[in-house]
């Protein structure tokens, strides 16, 4: 059993702690929040069962604390996870791992330094609907893939402290990390405006990786709400759309075939569409953020490298980067 202390409890960490507090593998042992009114809502769930404290040193401190999830501002990252490790605890921090890349190596120093698990919540690694894309593609179901087509935007909590591609496109730049194994990005192209607030709150990144493209839109600033990913792939199609509570999960028997590739009478390929039939694949019944906290809770325990390790982070934060330096060029 892993005891662990959650600090920050502002919009997301109340989300954290609910399913700290049903794993039984847990022992929760405090929530810290620097806000007083913060640890009075959450009092008001867990009672006596844990303690609350205002001040984060406090917990660092406690021998007994082996592991602190931090739900705190992305731009308070660094130094807490930084100096839990130092106070020897594994740490679980949210997404994005840092503001830098150059940050994010450093923490990666300090986790190999210490021997301490570093886990980044790239969530939507742990949903059961990216798992069973993963598995599909894996099988070669899919073909080689095309591109990925990213769209999550709605009309949405503006933030100051990051951009909606360094808060919501950094999900999708998770997926793409998780399901092409880590691949290399070659280009990448973003435009954006700070509409409304002082970091860009609409951004559209262009990436080409090593054999794929991707677009990535992320948006405040919408009247619906999407969170779909189309991937086309050589042989089927996928859209995976959050939001339909139906079917989020279509796989197209859809694309091209190539009829003739010898006989080019005007020296073209000779292609027919094909549209075949659409497969909805059953689902597990599972919570991502559960999942992503047991996962930190076993590699804790076993002493092994997360998924989202810290060089997950750091392959996603440079793309980041990149896209942030054609921001800047406006
Ligand atoms: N995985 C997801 O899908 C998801 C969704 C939303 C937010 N997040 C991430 O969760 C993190 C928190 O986001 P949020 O929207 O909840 O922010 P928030 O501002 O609502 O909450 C942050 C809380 O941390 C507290 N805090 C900050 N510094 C502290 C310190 N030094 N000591 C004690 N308490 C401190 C603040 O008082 C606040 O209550 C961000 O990194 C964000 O990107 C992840």
């Amino acid at each position: 059993m892993t005891k662990v202390a959650l600090i920050g409890y502002g919009y997301w960490g109340p989300n954290v702690a609910r399913n700290i507090y049903k794993n039984k593998n847990f022992d929760f042992k405090y929530i810290c929040d620097k806000k007083q009114d913060r640890l009075d809502l959450a009092k008001g769930i867990y009672a006596e069962s844990l303690k609350y404290v205002t001040d984060y040193r406090v917990v660092f401190e406690d021998p007994e604390v082996e592991a602190v999830a931090l739900a705190v501002e992305t731009s308070a990252h660094f130094k807490l996870a930084k100096e839990a490790m130092l106070c020897g605890k594994h740490v679980y921090v949210e997404k994005p791992l840092t503001d830098s890349v150059e940050d994010a190596k450093e923490l990666k120093r300090v986790s190999q330094e210490t021997n301490k698990i570093l886990h980044v919540d790239h969530i939507m690694v742990y949903h059961p609907v990216i798992k069973k894309i993963k598995e599909i593609i894996d099988s070669g179901d899919l073909g080689e893939i095309m591109y990925f087509d990213c769209s999550r935007i709605n009309l949405g909590q503006l933030k100051n402290d990051v951009s909606a591609m360094w808060d919501l496109g950094v999900h999708d730049l998770s997926i793409i990390d998780f399901l092409s194994n880590g691949a290399n990005p070659i280009d990448v192209n973003a435009m954006g405006e700070n509409f409304y607030s002082k970091k860009e709150s609409i951004t559209f990144m262009n990436i080409r990786y090593d054999g794929f493209l991707a677009n990535v839109r992320s948006s405040w600033l919408s009247p619906i709400k999407e969170r779909r990913i189309i991937i086309a792939g050589s042989r089927k199609m996928i859209v995976y759309d959050d939001v339909d509570v139906l079917n989020k999960l279509i796989v197209y028997d859809k694309g091209f075939d190539v009829i003739d590739r010898n006989n080019m009478e005007y020296d073209e390929y000779v292609v027919k569409s094909r549209s075949g039939d659409a497969l909805i694949p059953k689902l597990n019944q599972e919570d991502a953020l559960f999942n992503s906290l047991d996962h930190f809770r076993q590699c804790s325990e076993e002493g092994r490298q997360s998924m989202t390790d810290p060089d997950a982070a750091i392959r996603v934060l440079t793309v980041l980067e990149e896209a942030e330096k054609c921001l800047q060029k406006k």
